[in-house]
């Protein structure tokens, strides 16, 4: 069990991902500590490749019914093993069942069709008022909004086309020995979503603690397609949740004391296991990978960057057709479902290929404090090809919504402003916050909406209830009235072109999306959904706002 670095194949060096990461960017001052004096310190040294790859089991519905499967989850404190050099010692919180509870929590499989009742229990203690197990100075109690110093839960199941009671609304507050129930009505087409913590102020703790899983949509369309041969699937198909995490010389989990507004850790965990290798034959596999991160982007790449992903599918379900990409960026919250062929030309049995990472933490600096290369290693152990899929030239149809039907369209602006409140600067929308409610959606309305990124860094934008198309990705000039307005066409990903939830918005652009607004709770007079900023310490301070989507 010691395959180090040294034994990539395909690989490339830490100082060709600086060289490259420095290429073309300047050094800026941030308008926040980049880099607390609070958190300065690196994690020990951990062998890479030493740990499978865990893979999340499956919920087993407690109860069946015609269409509703019920299930009973526990949230818990939990000591989870990140490594097998560090052992069974890391307080984390995960999600379970009596057959156990784990982080990532355990998968959600529902058909399209199905209602899948879930009740959710928060039993992070036994005591309502114990202190967060992340410790904060008292001064980020006051400066949150919404954040209180204990163990507090509400579950949000993201990219779900829900109702908005059971959406997660952030201060639909579970607290400890308490519990919600919540009937998920599903009826969206296959798709990765995955579900995770949004308790107002305190989500970027929740779910670096680890509260966070996979919900798989699956249909006709979808088995159709496995039935064909033509999707790798049960042991060919894996769910893969990338995360970054700093850790203590005992183990366990570190985070700022203060307030910042990003985080980045130098330890790559993936399904929970720190850097883990996968034994995979040469053949091909479907990985639906998701940046779970709080903050760090990732752009992907495997080795060298000479094999290819084939990306099928994004945040909302399958593209139109499988699209050959050598790297793959995902900010946190969006997922892309990827097919590798491991017995592509130059592979061989006996051959590793590292999942690599080329994005610095903190691309605007010219030295990347905290990079975070490798992620973890497919070792090719044999030349079998037990299955023998074919993708398909038409994965799905997706139907295009077109600008002509939009009734509205809005701007919302992506800038940090100075708080007098709090003596510094911090992320918001519009310059508005939580509580400024002030767009009102029809419901079944097309709107457009554009994110005007007037920042020096990436946000990565989600909006609740809908699957949005991305109309486009443009370079922001200011007009002769001073307004930002689209420039040069930055054209989209190749991954892009199908189903959002999440989408990334890099430093000046504008980037714009199309959604028809469409509610699950008809006889309601309206319903409150949140959308926002998913690097969780943005959200959480207070880079999110909520529509109101009117029925009457
Ligand atoms: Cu995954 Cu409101 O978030
Ligand atoms: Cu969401
Ligand atoms: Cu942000």
């Amino acid at each position: 069990m010691s395959n180090s670095t040294k034994k990539i194949i395909h690989g490339i060096s830490r100082r060709d991902i600086l060289k490259l990461s420095a290429a073309g960017s300047a050094a800026l001052i941030l308008p926040w500590g980049s880099s607390s004096l609070s958190f300065a310190k690196k994690s020990p040294a951990i062998e890479h490749f030493v740990d499978p790859l865990p893979k999340p089991r499956v919920f087993s519905p407690i109860v069946q019914g015609q269409v509703i499967d019920e299930y009973n989850v526990f949230m818990q404190q939990i000591q989870h093993e990140l490594h097998s050099d560090i052992g069974p010692v890391t307080t984390v919180w995960g999600y379970g069942d009596r057959d156990g509870v784990s982080s990532p929590g355990p998968t959600f499989e529902v058909s399209k069709g199905r209602t899948a009742r879930v009740r959710w229990n928060n039993m992070l203690s036994a005591d309502a008022n114990e202190a967060h197990y992340l410790h904060q100075h008292y001064s980020v109690w006051d400066n949150i909004h919404g954040a209180v110093d204990n163990r507090k839960a509400v579950v949000h199941l993201h990219g779900g086309h829900i109702a908005a009671a059971v959406d997660g609304y952030p201060s639909d507050t579970i607290l400890p020995t308490e519990f919600a129930e919540y009937d998920y009505k599903i009826d969206q087409q296959a798709a990765t979503l995955w579900y995770h913590d949004h308790a107002l102020g305190n989500t970027r703790l929740n779910v670096y603690m680890g509260l966070a899983g996979f919900f798989l949509v699956t249909d006709a369309v979808e088995q159709q397609l496995i039935a064909n041969g033509s999707l790798p699937s049960s042991e060919y198909d894996y769910p893969i949740v990338i995360q970054d995490r700093k850790i203590k010389k005992n183990g366990q989990l570190a985070y700022h004391t203060l307030f910042d507004d990003s985080f980045f850790g130098d330890v790559a965990v993936v399904n929970g296991k720190a850097w883990p290798y996968l034994d995979v034959e040469s053949g091909k596999y479907r990985f639906r990978l998701l940046n779970g991160s709080n903050s760090r982007v990732y752009n992907l790449q495997l080795g060298d960057g000479s094999i290819p992903f084939v990306q099928i599918g994004s945040d909302g379900g399958l593209l139109e057709s499988p699209q050959e990409i050598y790297s793959l960026m995902l900010t946190p919250g969006e997922r892309a479902d990827v097919v590798i062929d491991f017995a592509y030309p130059g592979l061989n049995a006996g051959d590793d290929l590292v999942l690599i990472n080329t994005q610095p933490s903190r691309p605007m600096e010219e030295e990347d404090e905290d990079p975070l290369l490798e992620l973890m290693q497919f070792k090719i152990h044999s030349a079998n090809v037990m299955q023998n899929v074919v993708l398909p030239a038409t994965l799905s149809s997706i139907e295009k919504l077109s600008e002509n039907d939009a009734v509205q369209e809005r701007y919302f602006t992506l800038d940090d402003e100075y708080d007098a409140a709090i003596g510094d600067s911090k992320w918001l929308i519009n310059g508005l916050e939580f509580d400024d409610i002030e767009e009102v959606v029809q419901n079944g309305a097309v709107e457009i909406w554009n994110w005007v990124n007037k920042s020096d860094m990436i946000h990565p934008m989600h909006i609740h209830l809908v699957q949005f198309q991305i109309l486009g990705r443009y370079e922001s000039v200011e007009n002769s009235e001073g307004d930002l307005v689209p420039g040069a066409d930055l054209g989209l990903d190749a991954g892009e072109t199908g189903w959002k939830d999440t989408v990334r918005v890099g430093p000046k652009e504008i980037v714009r999306v199309i959604a028809r607004f469409d509610g699950q709770s008809s006889g309601l007079d309206h319903e409150l959904f949140p959308y926002h900023c998913h690097i969780i310490e943005h959200e959480d301070h207070e880079m999110m706002r909520q529509f109101k989507l009117q029925y009457v």
